[in-house]
């Protein structure tokens, strides 16, 4: 049984594997066309949306925590490139880790994957619905009912809390008396079956069955759309970021932390979620040209390109706006300009509404591949495997995408799969980072990309000493003050025995520097998100541990091959 566990998967068999596919997959992306796929998966809700909140608990310091998050996600970046360059197959990080660990884990991360690509999915149809319906209103005066437009969730945690702030007696500013009524009157408007109230958010169910139509019909067709978004949206951006400059106040900028360094922290979730996607390039090997040397390249630029303008964006928000008023700012970069220069905001609104289209599209393409390879290893149905004859896409896994990310974006919250996207996301971060040392030695060959190998020996341990230096104040009240309620604190003294454990391991073995970074950033990271998002994420995995043992562990093909063998 431990044996079949941990059974991995040779490089050689796996090219081998996918040099005799019958029924390939069409080659026909560059390294210009995997930067763009980057840029489309990173762009999106994350910038348009979740950014402010980070920057209402943060203030102008945020741009650190995006210099931090991009440093974390260019250590795991390199990693990722160092496995797409040994292994140019579909599958991403759950292929990696079939390599890695063996059949376990690498089942683990492609559940995990599902988080990162479907559930993540749902957070930026929600987000494409709401810029969407922004513009409805402001560009063609069109109101759609409310009901049509928001999950029941969050339609009665309105209606609660603007009932309860409307009674409380409070003294209320008219826009938010306004938009309190607001908030009643729509839960009242909404039409009922028996007692139950009716909502759900039409727009984003009909953005992802289009995406999904798009993602169904071809690779090439994919690539054209992701081509022309990523072109309107970064010069959207980069005209934000000029137009903004003109509106700058410095004085904004001051303090540059308000809420100290736990501030800037509160948005580990949210500003990690706006790097999301340039991993998924990885699930597009087998449709580049020349992957091995194309894959780590595309990863790379579009990594660099997204973090100059993310922290150039960071400052421009913080620096137009006083931060304290992004209390609950869905659309900040819209926000900054209501009142500045309302063309403004509608160009943003355009731009916001056309970069999560193509965040939507490379995820709805990514996540029937990584499917087709769990399926091609008998992990799941053979269905999941099966491509369309006419327009070679993963057709099957493609439709079950679709129904998962429109179906849950009809109905479910949006902060919460955020939290669970973020999470998912690191967790396939750190076995991918920590995968890259249990790969054989390699020799560097022309044309291909090669990890660079630095010492963590002396280095690993002198960070972590610099690390309890830095946070002496916070580990001395964590341990004063330990109790298991006190679950942040909990979770950070995990984190601190877990980062003291790898870097005795990386004194002993003398691991490679840049993994080890990737793998400690973002455990450290991962750490940071609250606890309830902890607690479904582990929900999450043991339901993906019971269908393993259920199906994949009896119909592994890697086992059957070993039973034929014997
Ligand atoms: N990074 C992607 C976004 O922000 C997931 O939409």
């Amino acid at each position: 049984m431990r044996n079949k566990l941990f059974r991995k998967k040779s490089i050689e068999k796996l090219i081998q594997e996918n040099q005799e596919t019958s029924n390939p997959l069409k080659k026909v992306l560059t390294v210009k066309d995997l930067t763009f796929m980057g840029i489309a998966a990173v762009v999106g809700a994350g910038i348009f949306s979740t950014i402010g909140s980070a920057a209402y608990n943060g203030g102008p310091g945020i741009s650190l925590l995006f210099i931090i998050t991009a440093v974390t996600c260019g250590f795991t970046a390199l990693c990722y490139a160092e496995f797409a360059s040994r292994i140019p197959v579909s599958g991403s990080a759950y292929t990696y880790s079939y390599v890695a660990f063996g059949e376990l884990a690498a089942w683990i991360i492609g559940w995990a994957l599902i988080l990162e690509y479907s559930i993540g999915n749902i957070v930026v149809a929600i987000s494409w619905s709401s810029y969407f319906n922004n513009l409805l209103v402001h560009l063609f005066n069109i109101h759609l009912p409310d009901w049509m437009l928001i999950d029941p969730a969050t339609a009665k945690n309105a209606f609660i809390e603007s009932t309860t702030a409307l009674s409380s007696g409070a003294d209320l500013t008219a826009k938010k008396i306004e938009s309190y009524q607001f908030a009643i009157n729509a839960y009242n408007a909404a039409p009922t079956i028996g007692d139950t109230k009716i909502f759900f958010n039409l727009p984003a169910f009909i953005i992802v069955a289009l995406v999904t139509w798009l993602a169904y019909i071809g690779i090439k067709e994919s690539k054209k759309s992701a081509n022309f978004m990523v072109y309107f949206k970064v010069a959207v951006i980069l005209f934000v970021i000029v137009a903004g400059a003109f509106f700058v106040d410095t004085n904004n900028w001051r303090p540059f932390l308000p809420n100290g360094f736990e501030g800037v922290l509160k948005g580990v979730s949210a500003v990690f979620y706006a790097y999301i996607g340039f991993d998924a390039i990885s699930t597009m090997a087998e449709e580049t040209k020349n992957p091995q040397r194309d894959m780590p390249r595309g990863m790379i630029y579009s990594l660099l390109i997204c973090t100059g303008l993310y922290i150039l964006i960071a400052l421009t928000l913080t620096g137009i706006e006083h931060y304290s008023h992004f209390n609950n700012v869905s659309d900040p970069l819209a926000f900054v300009f209501e009142d500045r220069a309302p063309w403004i905001e509608k160009i943003v609104s355009i731009s916001a509404v056309v970069a999560t289209t193509s965040v939507l599209l490379v995820f709805q393409i990514g996540q029937p591949r990584i499917w087709m390879s769990m399926s091609r290893d008998g992990l799941l149905p053979k269905k999941f495997g099966q491509i369309h004859p006419k327009y070679q896409t993963p057709a099957f896994s493609t439709i079950v995408t679709g129904i998962i990310v429109g179906i849950g974006s009809l109905f479910i919250e949006s902060d919460l799969v955020t939290d669970l996207t973020s999470i998912g996301t690191l967790f396939a971060f750190i076995l991918v980072s920590g995968g890259v040392l249990f790969l054989p030695p390699k020799i560097k060959e022309p044309g291909k990309f090669k990890l660079p190998y630095i010492n963590g020996k002396w280095i690993i341990p002198i960070l972590y000493l610099i690390f309890i230096y830095t946070f002496q104040d916070r580990i001395i009240n964590a341990f004063t003050g330990f109790h298991l309620e006190n679950t942040v604190e909990v979770l950070f003294m995990v984190f601190l025995i877990f980062a003291a454990l790898i870097s005795i391991l990386t004194f002993i073995r003398n691991y490679s520097f840049i993994p080890i970074m990737g793998v400690l950033m973002c455990a450290y990271m991962m750490i940071e998100i609250p606890l309830v998002s902890w607690k479904w994420f582990m929900v999450w995995m043991i339901v993906g541990l019971l269908i393993y043992f259920l199906y994949g562990f009896r119909n592994s093909k890697l086992s059957k091959e070993a039973l034929d063998y014997n």
